[in-house]
């Protein structure tokens, strides 16, 4: 055993997972970026302050917050999602409207740790301040279906859901209070707590101990403004015209307390329910006031990483991308040629790797079919003395050549095209 390991909840990601998760954001940010989006890059860390209008009663920010008194006696904490943090750059720099922002990185939250649960786990995201319409909540929701698309990830189904207005939001969860007090001695342990904290919050439990009482609570819709259902329906309308399939879910609340009128989240079909959301969003116009800016409107979404490339795997969608090297230099006259030519190959743009410690020819010619390279770029006493090196294909039967030094890259780059 190892004097240290990692954290529970806590991962190394190596190669070639590693090139899978940067390969991930380059695709999110070149869908995102197509549409008008700019990327933010936030602190890890913050004023525990900001991450505070997440809900005092989710578990979020009540149970599972890394926060901490910092050596200037600042009470911070590492951020468990990006959205409040975009929002307090929002009315930090006061950027034009609408502020099409998006981001990436790991979040912190002190889970439970199992598949597709961590302590620390990446997202993406795009969030949208300064616009009031229903057209933009379907602008963010289509984006987030595209990008599963373009990942091939295939059984994710979209699931929508409208909170209201705050005011219809306020009623719906003093109704729920009711039912479920009414209720109380069928519910679990567990719910009767979450009850006591927040009435909404029942509605997300899986134990089965609940589902009758949740079957029979009052549902959201009964709570809708004239101008919230318009506005729901205006958004449905819009996805149905773009094609983008979706299904109604009046128990989809979220995790987090900001939310208000449209809320959804991507779930894949091969995760666990408990874990199956690769993603969700909302909107959460009173975050900028609530954070010391002007009323501001705001939506978006974050996408997990971590859980959404389980969900590839278990679809053998989005494959690492291939990381081999173009070509290998196989150095047996000492190593300082070697240091040589891939210096010189690599700065013509070639990725090129090599062998260490004066290996024997065997073993170098090894590690250079490991590397995936199509060529070995071979240097023995008689071609270091010659001023020579040979050419070997690697992944055909094509001939070798022994070239002069100054003819080399030309060579390779000539049989790589
Ligand atoms: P969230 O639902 O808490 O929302 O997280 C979004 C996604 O992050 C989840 O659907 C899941 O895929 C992933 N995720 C969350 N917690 C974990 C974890 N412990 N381990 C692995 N993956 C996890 C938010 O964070 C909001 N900020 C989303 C948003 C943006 N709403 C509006 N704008």
């Amino acid at each position: 055993m190892p004097t240290f390991r990692t954290s529970p909840g806590m991962r190394d990601v190596l190669a070639p997972d590693s090139a899978r998760f940067r390969h991930f954001t380059t695709v999110f940010a070149d869908v995102v970026e197509a549409a008008g989006y700019g990327q933010v890059i936030p602190p890890l860390l913050e004023d525990v302050g900001v991450f505070a209008r997440i809900g005092d009663a989710t578990d979020v920010v009540a149970k599972e917050m890394y926060d901490f008194v910092d050596k200037g006696e600042r009470h911070v904490a590492l951020r468990p999602e990006q959205t409040a943090s975009v929002c307090r750059a929002f009315v930090q720099h006061r950027p034009a409207v609408p502020w099409k922002a998006w981001y990436s990185g790991p979040n912190f939250r002190y889970e439970k740790p199992q598949r597709g649960r961590y302590r620390q786990f990446d997202q993406v995201g795009i969030e949208v301040l300064g616009v009031d319409d229903p057209y933009l909540d379907a602008e963010v929701i289509t984006l987030g279906w595209e990008f599963f698309d373009r990942l091939g990830l295939r059984g994710v189904t979209l699931v929508l859901n409208s909170l209201g207005e705050p005011a219809d939001r306020g009623r719906y969860v003093e109704a729920l209070r009711q039912h479920f007090e009414a209720h109380a001695d069928e519910l679990s342990d567990v719910s009767r707590e979450t009850l006591a904290r927040n009435p909404l919050r029942v509605l997300d439990s899986k134990r089965a101990q609940d589902a009758p009482a949740i079957a029979a609570a009052p549902r959201i819709g009964e709570f809708w403004s004239v101008a919230a259902a318009a506005h729901f329906a205006t958004v449905q309308r819009a996805l149905d015209a773009a094609g983008v399939p979706y299904t109604l879910d009046p128990l989809l609340v979220r995790g987090l307390d900001y939310y208000r009128r449209t809320t959804f989240e991507f779930q894949a079909a091969s995760l666990e329910s408990a874990q199956n959301a690769v993603g969700g969003g909302g909107r959460y116009d009173g975050l900028v006031e609530d954070l010391g800016g002007p009323p501001t409107p705001g939506i978006g979404f974050a996408l997990g990483v971590d859980r959404t490339l389980i969900a590839c795997d278990d679809e053998g969608a989005f494959p690492p991308p291939p990381v081999a090297v173009d070509a290998f230099v196989v150095d047996t006259a000492g190593g300082a040629d070697a240091h040589a030519i891939t210096t010189e190959l690599r700065r013509a743009g070639l990725r090129v790797d090599r062998a260490f410690e004066g290996r024997s020819m065997k073993s170098q010619m090894k590690s250079a079919d490991r590397s995936g390279a199509r060529l070995a770029v071979i240097v023995g006493t008689d071609e270091a003395t010659a001023g020579t090196a040979v050419v070997r294909p690697l992944r055909s039967d094509a001939a070798q050549t022994t070239v002069a030094r100054a003819e080399l890259l030309s060579t390779v780059q000539e049989a790589l095209s």
